[in-house]
């Protein structure tokens, strides 16, 4: 008889290995390859499909079902990232950087909530009950109902919330829960993976929400599987600066709203306070127009957020000059100094480049591209653009400037903050009744022609 095949499983990219290794050959990643039973219950067995199971009922897709209710918290901030409240039976995976703020902001979540009227366990694997009393007390929420254990069994876990039945249960962390039935140590992705799959299916069971923290590892990924944000309902990552007051509470995943949402927070001595209007924090900092400098008319999921890109440039003593970024990504950087180079004459070579988004803030829509480009060629040229002026546009290799969704939005955010001109592409829908001076180009070279004289 052939002897049972062992089967290893990398647990980041699913390649299977006959034997054990230390780093998964497809991936890269180090420590995510486990034994798992084998795929085909070796001989004797037959296939699922061979022997009959129960057959199922189906259904159509029509439904008298309401929409389901949410619970509001009361923070608009993280309402709004929530997709509009709570919604019960959900399960939230909160992730973030040590240190950045999780347990503060689920401590003022869980007080909210509370205050609301739902019944709120907080569940630290991390603090002594102690520590979080002290943090509630310099929070100035001692006296919200919410009821607090510290443990990391999850089977005590799952006892006790099974047991008062609470409508949200918040869990800080993931990384820290030891599922007594899994061979591993906690924080292993055996560990994270299991403990995630049993608090989301107890939501689902019992109708409560949870909220789980997860901390990000280098890469800046949640800890542990993959599969941990493909389980849940709600992915959400807390980021920002440290050196920044300012954090953000970004939506990745949300099976109950948009995704791609953000809430805006502040930290302070007494705990994070929520920002209401974002644009007027970016662009706190900005002085008189200066070389570099763009203000970029952007879109956060509903809301439009002007932030301002710096960009820096000297000359490289090194053979290999550098090219470092802040806040946006350095591929698309790449390209636009390609663009440049190859559509308008402007070569980089031999300069170092620097970019950063002011604020501690990530900016992902390929809208800022314009707004990249301008702050680059104004640094080059040593040339401030005109005041007051946002800029906003897609660039295309060809040097086209492609329009960009929600053009109104962006103008009259700009209008609302001061701002009196606008450069942007040609097309979309923008109309100059709004009393923004509008500049519409329709390629790279035009733009450079007309704001810095020919480049
Ligand atoms: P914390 O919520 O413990 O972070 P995480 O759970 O993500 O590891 O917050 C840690 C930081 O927040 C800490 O460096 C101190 C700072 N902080 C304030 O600035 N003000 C406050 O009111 C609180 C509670 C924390
Ligand atoms: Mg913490």
């Amino acid at each position: 008889m052939a002897k049972p095949v062992k089967n290893y499983v990398c647990q980041s990219c699913g390649s299977a290995f006959s034997k054990w290794s230390g780093r998964c050959e497809n991936c890269g990643e180090w420590n995510t390859i486990n034994e798992e039973a084998p795929l085909s219950a070796g001989p004797g067995k037959k296939s699922l499909g061979a022997a009959k199971g129960r057959k199922m009922a189906l259904t159509d897709l029509s439904t008298d079902e309401a929409p389901p209710p949410r619970t509001s918290s009361g923070v608009d901030e993280l309402d709004r990232v929530l997709g509009g409240g709570l919604v019960p039976a959900s399960a939230v995976l909160v992730g973030g950087d040590p240190g950045i703020g999780k347990s503060t902001l689920l401590l003022q979540a869980a007080a909210a909530f509370a205050r609301q009227g739902l019944k709120v366990v907080y569940i630290s694997g991390e603090e002594a009950s102690a520590q979080v009393r002290l943090r509630a007390q310099r929070l100035d929420l001692k006296d919200a109902p919410v009821q607090l254990a510290t443990e990391t069994s999850l089977r005590d876990i799952l006892t006790t919330l099974d047991a008062e039945k609470p409508d949200l249960a918040i869990i800080d962390s993931i990384q820290t829960m030891w599922a007594d039935n899994v061979d591993s140590a906690p924080g292993s992705v055996a560990q994270v993976r299991a403990s995630a799959h049993e608090l989301t299916t107890f939501a689902k069971r019992k109708g409560s929400a949870v909220i789980m923290v997860g901390h990000v590892t280098k890469e800046g990924q949640i800890a542990g599987p993959r599969v941990v944000e493909h389980m849940v309902d709600t992915v959400l990552y807390f980021e920002g600066e440290r050196g920044h007051q300012f954090r953000i509470l970004r939506s990745v995943k949300n099976r109950f709203g948009p995704a791609d949402e953000i809430g805006v927070f502040e930290m302070t001595g007494a705990g994070l306070r929520e920002v209401g209007n974002p644009s007027a924090l970016f662009l706190s900092e900005r002085g008189s127009p200066a070389p570099g400098s763009a203000v970029f008319a952007g879109i956060e999921g509903t809301r439009p957020v002007l932030v301002e890109f710096q960009a820096l440039i000297s000359p490289s003593p090194h053979s290999q000059a550098r090219r470092s970024v802040v806040g946006w990504d350095g591929g698309r950087l790449a390209m636009i100094l390609a663009v440049l180079e190859a559509r308008c004459g402007i070569p980089f070579a031999g300069l170092d480049v620097y970019l950063n988004v002011a604020g501690g803030m990530r900016v992902a829509e390929p809208a800022a591209d314009l707004a990249v480009a301008a702050a680059l060629l104004s640094a080059r040229e040593d040339s401030a653009l005109p005041a007051e002026t946002v800029v906003f546009g897609e660039i295309s290799l060809s040097g086209a400037l492609r329009p960009v969704s929600q053009t109104e939005n962006r103008l009259k955010e700009a209008q609302k903050l001061g701002f009196t001109t606008a450069i942007l592409p040609n097309g979309g829908k923008a109309t100059a009744s709004q009393g923004m001076g509008l500049t519409q180009m329709s390629d790279l070279a035009a733009f450079v022609g007309e704001i810095f004289g020919a480049g």
